[in-house]
């Protein structure tokens, strides 16, 4: 006897509000989240800020030389502290200029002093876990979540292997796309590869040999979803590569569950990609890539470049025209393409990460 065939995601999950508003608060304030790099926070005083599931947070380097995350918000009624990035000694509250150390201990307020029984000791920003994750700051609001170790077994050690350099390693390019669609189609747009032959030209002619391409749900476990490939002709490249660097010929990504993916390139070359959602319909994805004290490169632009023109807008047409599909009351889910053989053709990835989209929200 068969199973039976498996659908995908019910149309309401990435178009009803009240789901969108239950991953806010729920799916998007409890999982690891990409918040910046170690190089914007370099000197002690450096600071950025950004939103994470509606939240304003800052990140800051304090004089102990750890990176800290706060919300950013004064304790005393409640103003923004922070905006933009910049350099600070102490963090000063512009409505009545309470001041904080970098450890996010209030230090000192105008008139404070004068009230009966005030404790300066017990008032501190409210911090975020945050944690430093080869060079890549991310952050999570849920106090007792488990470290990123937990959640993804390996891939810390697994990135190294593979881009030996990260450590000196800095963004040259974080470039900003704008998707009208649901977070969630594009995400699964990332995850799976049985659209790339008929529509990345360049990424399947250039970059890797599809027929090759696997996405393993299942390999190192945690909420990690690997994609592998064999690569076009390394003589072929439009670059140079080194083959005495271990992996300099391979080609692997890590997604993490839910937004965020490590890729490196064919020569060791790592980019990333991460999705902030605004609204149910709406979501930004980032396009990262990286060099060593971010300095210019000819190489990586023009891989930048290259992706930007058309792996990438290649995809904004496909995950826009899927969403438009997906608010169409003509649409029923389809059942997903599951080859017991998994391979290019399959969508097991898809499947995984359906099972993770419902448990965020139906528990
Ligand atoms: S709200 Fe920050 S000092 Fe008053
Ligand atoms: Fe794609």
């Amino acid at each position: 006897m068969n199973a039976p065939l498996v659908h995908s995601l019910e149309a309401r999950y990435y178009t009803d509000p009240e789901i969108f508003a239950q991953e806010m608060s729920g799916l998007l304030a409890r999982t690891w989240q990409l918040a910046g790099h170690v190089s914007q926070v370099r000197e002690t005083g450096d600071y950025f800020a950004f939103e994470i599931a509606g939240e304003s947070l800052f990140c800051i380097r304090g004089r102990d030389g750890e990176i800290r995350a706060f919300y950013n918000v004064c304790q005393h009624r409640a103003h923004q502290l922070v905006q933009g990035t910049g350099n600070t000694r102490v963090v000063v509250c512009p409505y009545h200029a309470w001041t904080y150390e970098l450890t996010g201990q209030l230090r000192a307020g105008p008139n404070i002093k004068s009230v009966p029984g005030f404790d300066r000791d017990k008032i501190c920003l409210t911090e975020v876990r945050c944690e430093d994750f080869n060079g890549f700051i991310f952050v999570n609001l849920d106090p007792d979540t488990v470290p990123m170790d937990e959640w993804f077994p390996g891939v810390r050690d697994e990135i190294r292997a593979y881009v030996p350099n990260i450590d000196a390693l800095a963004p040259l390019e974080w470039v900003e796309i704008r998707e009208n669609c649901n977070w969630k189609v594009s995400v699964e747009n990332y995850s799976e590869c049985y659209h790339c032959p008929i529509n990345h030209q360049t990424f399947a002619e250039g970059v890797v040999k599809p027929e090759t391409y696997d996405i393993q749900p299942d390999a190192g476990g945690g909420y990690v979803l690997r994609h592998t490939t064999e690569c076009q002709a390394l003589d072929q490249m439009s670059y140079p590569i080194d083959m005495s660097v271990p992996h300099a010929g391979d080609y692997q990504s890590w997604f993490l569950w839910p937004m965020v993916s490590f890729q490196c390139y064919p020569g060791n070359v790592l980019n990333t990609y991460h999705w902030r959602a605004h609204d149910v319909d709406h979501c930004t994805v980032w396009r990262g890539w990286y060099t060593e004290g971010g300095v210019e490169s000819e190489v990586v632009r023009a891989l930048a470049v290259q992706d930007r023109e058309t792996t990438v807008e290649e995809d904004i047409h496909l995950v826009e025209s899927v969403y438009r599909g997906l608010k169409s009351k003509g649409y029923k889910p389809g059942p997903l393409v599951l080859d017991p053989k998994c391979g290019v053709n399959s969508e097991h990835s898809i499947e995984r990460l359906q099972q993770w989209m419902r448990e965020a929200v139906d528990g």
